[in-house]
């Protein structure tokens, strides 16, 4: 799958462009400022019907103007498929596949599979745990349909077993029986959710490991650990020896609500030992294993959106995973950079197709 065309109107600093994209590899270069991460947020924006970056579909309007417009035309397993969205200030958005409005913007989500990696995706190494679950959540959910399910089941469980607490310690009372209901569900989701996240990092483990030790060249070993109280103990006695902390905090301190995800790189946390090259090579191997999974499970090759990519990679590392991308397991792909000389000598040694445009103030010219 690939996207042969957009045009984009008003969308953050870029009025108005038109551009056609080679079905493999395309180079956006610019200074600082120039709008070429907004390029790749307009592409992501057709695949997942919202910013990258701003939850508030408004602040996307180009500041002069009172709506925006972005179209693109893909070519999907062989068939047409013309995307646009509009937006005017203060209404609601019109999201259409092949002229026909969505009813629901559910429906479109996953009809253009996309993987994007980012300087902010640094989150996922020094955020706190919610970020690591969230990128286990968001993967398995898109292959495991009942997953999102018990997720929202658990945390509704979770909220109501929180409050009891309170309600507890603010009434100076304790009912064993009462908090149990909410245990028993707590037990059947949590349990089910730890499967699956056991299942995934279990996948995820050699394909990303495969990813690092190419793109480090093999010279750094690198492994992930989940953390998660269920591995210790069952979900049930979890709770049950917890209780008496439970009271005293008034919150739920064990279940799959506090797993995280450890990153290594020899015996130690990368977190605290790695290098800012190497931390962004982990980063890039993750989101490559990430793309492996959505892959599989679209069956089509997801476009690949890859934001400055070169920031603190030297310039072997730059080279292998430009090599890989543009191998045959992937598809389409986005890149970003400031700088053109990096990327001429490493393009001269590709087979693959490619085109360079230069981006200057939201204008976007084939170089
Ligand atoms: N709604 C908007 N209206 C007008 N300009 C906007 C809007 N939203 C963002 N911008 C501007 O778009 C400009 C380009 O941003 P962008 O992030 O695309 O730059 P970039 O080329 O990726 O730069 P860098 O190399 O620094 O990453 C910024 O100056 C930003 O202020
Ligand atoms: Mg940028």
């Amino acid at each position: 799958m690939h996207i042969e065309e957009i045009s984009i109107l008003n969308y953050k600093n870029i009025n108005e462009v038109k551009v056609d994209f080679s079905p493999k590899l395309n180079c956006f270069i610019g200074n600082n400022g120039a709008g070429k991460t907004n390029l790749l947020d307009a592409i992501y924006y057709l695949s997942f019907c919202k910013s990258f970056f701003n939850s508030i579909d408004q602040l996307n309007i180009n500041h002069e103007e009172s709506f925006f417009m972005l179209n693109g035309n893909y070519k999907r397993l062989d068939s047409d498929e013309t995307i646009s969205v509009g937006l005017k200030k203060g209404q609601k958005k019109q999201f259409k596949r092949n002229s026909k409005v969505y009813k629901k913007l559910v429906e479109h989500i996953g009809l253009l599979p996309l993987v994007m990696i980012t300087p902010s995706d640094v989150n996922l190494i020094l955020g706190g745990s919610d970020e690591r679950r969230k990128f286990m959540d968001g993967v398995i959910s898109q292959y495991n349909q009942n997953y999102l399910d018990d997720l929202l089941k658990y945390n509704r469980a979770l909220l109501q077993r929180n409050n009891l607490l309170k309600q507890f310690a603010s009434q100076r009372f304790f009912d064993a029986e009462l908090l149990s209901v909410w245990d028993m569900q707590l037990v059947e989701y949590g349990n089910r959710i730890h499967e699956k996240r056991t299942e995934f990092v279990e996948k995820l483990i050699p394909v990303f490991q495969r990813y690092y030790s190419f793109i480090s060249q093999g010279n750094e070993k690198v492994s992930l650990v989940h953390q998660s109280s269920l591995y210790d103990n069952s979900f049930e006695e979890t709770l049950t020896d917890s209780i008496q902390k439970d009271r005293a905090v008034q919150y739920t301190t064990q279940g799959i609500h506090k797993d995280d995800l450890v990153y290594y790189i020899g015996d130690y946390p990368i977190k605290k030992m790695g290098s800012q090259g190497q931390k962004k090579t982990y980063l890039v191997a993750l989101k490559l294993a990430q793309f492996d999974f959505v892959k599989e499970i679209s069956g089509i090759k997801p476009i690949l959106l890859l934001d400055d990519i070169f920031d603190k990679l030297d310039h072997q590392r730059v080279e292998k995973i430009v090599k890989v991308v543009s191998g045959e397991q992937f598809g389409q792909i986005f890149l970003t950079d400031t700088n053109r000389e990096h990327l001429d000598s490493i393009i001269e040694r590709m087979s693959a197709d490619f085109r360079i445009f230069n981006v200057d103030s939201g204008k976007v010219e084939v170089v």
